[in-house]
């Protein structure tokens, strides 16, 4: 049981630790925090470089829990002497995650439950993730905690990685134009973000030993590339580093990668936090420049010998203090900020419900089906159109009041939704709910095999209704991988879709597929059943309102891929090597397919996919010309400019994609590289817009790892702007003359095994 233990409690448990006899004792915030660290004992220290965790297991000097919010992941150590209040730490990628009945309180502190992160991304709209972000922050700001644990920016490196739905893509461009919006909505309102997991952390099993062997062109190129963008554009307060090892070491413990890297070359000017656990050698963390271990209680007398015994210079201690003050400084708990308790829930579930229409992804849709037509009453089959699946479990998880269901959304949009049909469904999912323990209630339907239907329950349900509709669920979390039986659609999913298919089909009626997913599914073996396929993603506690909303045409689908879909799991890039070797309990895990992640491989080694990088639907269409280039020439950038028109008959957004195709001189690149995206605003038929892309000397360059440093060779590039990455309306081309070293960086983070890239002949 957790015991809710208020800051004035909190002072006096600490309030006489290791009082000092000073006249003066210097104040965090009055003080130069200079002063305020010479002032502490080495004991404090050591206890102000670690956290305290959810239900704070060991917390001395007490014993006792101390838990400010319930629900929180953990807490900055106070020393109330010194005026250094806690802090309060929260996940997570889809909303606020804290308790929403915490004993001893006599209201409820809901959260809103927004589109997972991949969700978000296919929105492409940075101004929509930002104005989330906005609302989250709020949640943070006004529930009382200082820092949300997001955004999460790692690779989908490979569809069945358990956690990408927290994730944003398989492109490190869109990530961190993302995480980039996401930390800058959340800290306009004066609270803290996270970016984790730092770095290359894309497989779950044995996911707090795994070493990733990673080349250092996919390093920079692919792995890191997002998160170089996010705290260059919008420097979050804070910063995780991963629980894997990366090229040997474990990420926490790696100098070259937290400061050379991340401080030296990008200028973070935060505090770095382990993940919860992470990493092994205390000493070696604090050497690194990971300022604080979460929680870290375990390490406290390894610390604290070390320093007694200058294992550990204390120059080092009192730098990562200076950065965990400075953070604690910035907080609205260090400022005294009197949290309501009240964020503006009804404003935040509107724009979880506007980012969940633009998020969906609508796949296909054969001769209009869609938006509906004289559509009055609906068959609605699969259990999660009955239980719709609002976002992940894990830190990804956020306890919501509320999350509408499909039937229920279209019931109050005026719609018949079959009722014997429905009472099947109910009785599946309460015979379920039955078996299940306090710990998996929320998600035991969602991980339920699918209830078969006969055909005749099938038949039964055509005369009465006009329109099938289909849902096929799927959920996930942190600490294990997807299955290839859940990437796949199940005999039983399948059959349904078919026979569904076969029996309204006969009668001239259509079937539409909801895929209420996190991750990317096979679609190749039965998506040429239905007439009409839609993304729907795990888009929040509005999600089944927005989808209602898509299919009855109130809004125009506007979400794309940002990442491929391929044939076969077989065809991933990273399929052999997924999750590591030994494969029965991986060690190592080789990313062999280098720079080849996702659209990077499937364009250049001309492997077909189910649908593209870039793809999506619309109900109108729209029209790309008059690309021009500022010049022909490249000098230090060039910008791109296009007009979008709107020739259909119905408003709509569009996503346009500029793609680079650059010359293979001296090394193999892929075959066309997303360097911008942009979305138009709502299009009346008819209506143009005017796109600008610029293009700078980083969007030229590839890493070259033998002298160290981003390289844009000579050549003739050329500008492919599309609608996706397939769907190329309007090339242009311009010279580089002459090779330019854009960058030279550090030569660090050498890989140590052997690793060999897959590579591209050179033409
Ligand atoms: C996750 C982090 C999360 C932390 C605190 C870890 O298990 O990997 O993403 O922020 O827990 O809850």
């Amino acid at each position: 049981m957790k015991k809710t233990i208020l800051f004035t409690s909190l002072l006096a448990v600490f309030g006489c630790m290791n009082a000092q006899n000073t006249t003066h004792i210097p104040q965090l915030g009055k003080d130069k925090i200079e002063n305020v660290i010479a002032a502490m004992t080495q004991q404090e220290k050591v206890y102000l470089l670690m956290g305290l965790g959810e239900n704070n297991w060991l917390n001395p000097p007490t014993g006792e829990k101390t838990v400010i919010i319930a629900g929180e992941a953990g807490l900055t150590w106070a020393i109330p002497r010194l005026g250094i209040t806690p802090t309060v730490l929260t996940d997570g990628p889809a909303g606020l995650r804290i308790e929403s009945h915490p004993e001893g309180l006599n209201y409820t502190r809901y959260c809103t439950a927004f589109p997972t992160a991949t969700a978000l991304a296919s929105t492409w709209n940075t101004e929509l993730v930002e104005n989330v972000g906005k609302a989250m922050g709020n949640e943070v700001l006004e529930y009382g905690s200082d820092c949300l644990l997001s955004p999460a920016i790692n690779i989908h490196r490979n569809p069945l990685s358990g956690r990408n739905f927290e994730y944003y893509s398989e492109d490190p461009l869109i990530a961190g134009k993302m995480g980039a919006a996401m930390v800058r909505g959340v800290q306009t309102n004066g609270v803290g973000t996270s970016l984790k997991h730092f770095a290359a952390n894309n497989i779950e099993t044995n996911r707090k030993t795994i070493n990733a062997v990673i080349s250092q062109r996919a390093l920079r190129e692919i792995y890191l590339r997002g998160f170089e963008l996010v705290v260059k554009e919008s420097q979050p307060w804070t910063v995780m580093s991963s629980y894997n090892r990366l090229n040997g070491f474990y990420t926490s413990e790696n100098y070259d990668l937290i400061t050379t890297i991340l401080r030296d070359e990008w200028k973070f000017e935060g505090m770095v936090m382990t993940d919860w656990w992470g990493g092994a050698d205390a000493v070696a963390q604090m050497n690194s420049g990971n300022d604080m271990i979460m929680p870290g209680c375990n390490q406290r007398e390894e610390l604290l010998n070390a320093l007694k015994n200058k294992i550990i210079d204390e120059k080092v201690i009192d730098r990562n203090l200076t950065r965990i003050l400075t953070f604690i400084l910035k907080t609205p708990r260090f400022k005294g900020y009197v949290y309501s308790n009240k964020p503006d829930l009804k404003s935040h579930l509107q724009i979880s419900k506007n980012a969940a229409s633009e998020g969906m992804v609508l796949l296909k849709n054969d001769k209009n089906t869609l938006p509906f037509k004289n559509i009055k009453s609906i068959a609605l089959f699969g259990k999660t159109s009955y239980r719709y699946i609002a976002g992940g479990t894990g830190s990804g998880e956020v306890n919501y009041e509320y999350a509408n269901t499909i039937n229920e959304s279209f019931e109050k949009n005026g719609y018949k939704v079959a009722k014997q049909l429905e009472l099947i469904y109910k009785h599946f999912i309460d015979t379920v709910s039955k078996t299940a323990t306090k710990d998996n209630r929320k998600f035991i339907v969602d991980f339920h095999a699918e209830l078969p239907l006969s055909k005749e329950q099938i038949a039964a349900q055509v005369k009465s209704t006009d329109v099938a509709i289909i849902t096929i669920g799927r959920n996930g979390g942190e600490g294990w991988e997807r299955k290839l039986t859940e990437f796949n659609l199940t005999e039983t999913e399948k059959q349904l879709i078919k026979n569904i298919s076969e029996t309204y089909h006969a009668v001239n009626k259509k079937v539409i597929v909801v895929l209420n997913i996190g991750g990317v599914v096979a679609t190749a073996d039965w998506r040429d059943y239905p007439d009409a396929i839609l993304l729907a993603w795990q888009t929040g506690q509005e999600g089944a309102n927005a989808l209602v909303d898509i299919l009855n045409g109130k809004v125009n689908p506007s979400g794309k891929l940002p990442m491929s879909f391929p044939m076969n799991y077989s065809d991933v890039p990273s399929a052999k090597t997924f999750p590591g070797e030994p494969a029965d309990n991986p060690v190592n895990a080789v990313y062999s397919e280098g720079i080849y992640v996702g659209y990077r491989y499937y364009d250049t080694f001309k492997i077909p996919t189910a649908y593209e990088f870039g793809y999506g639907l619309s109900y109108t269409q729209f029209k790309y010309s008059n690309i021009q280039l500022s010049n022909k020439e490249f000098q230090n950038e060039i910008t791109v400019k296009l007009t979008v028109q709107n020739t259909g008959k119905t408003a709509g957004k569009e996503t346009v994609e500029l793609y680079l195709h650059a010359p293979n001189v001296e090394i193999g690149k892929p075959v066309q590289e997303l360097k911008g995206f942009a979305k138009t605003g709502l299009l009346k038929p008819g209506e143009s817009q005017e796109i600008t892309f610029t293009l700078d000397a980083r969007s030229l360059a590839s890493f070259w790892t033998n002298s160290s440093s981003w390289v844009a060779e000579k050549g003739t590039y050329e500008v492919r702007i599309g609608a996706s990455s397939k769907d190329i309306r309007l090339t242009s081309e311009f010279i580089l003359p002459q090779t330019v070293i854009v960058e030279k960086v550090h030569q660090v983070l050498y890989p140590n095994r052997p690793v060999t890239d897959l590579t591209l002949s050179l033409k």
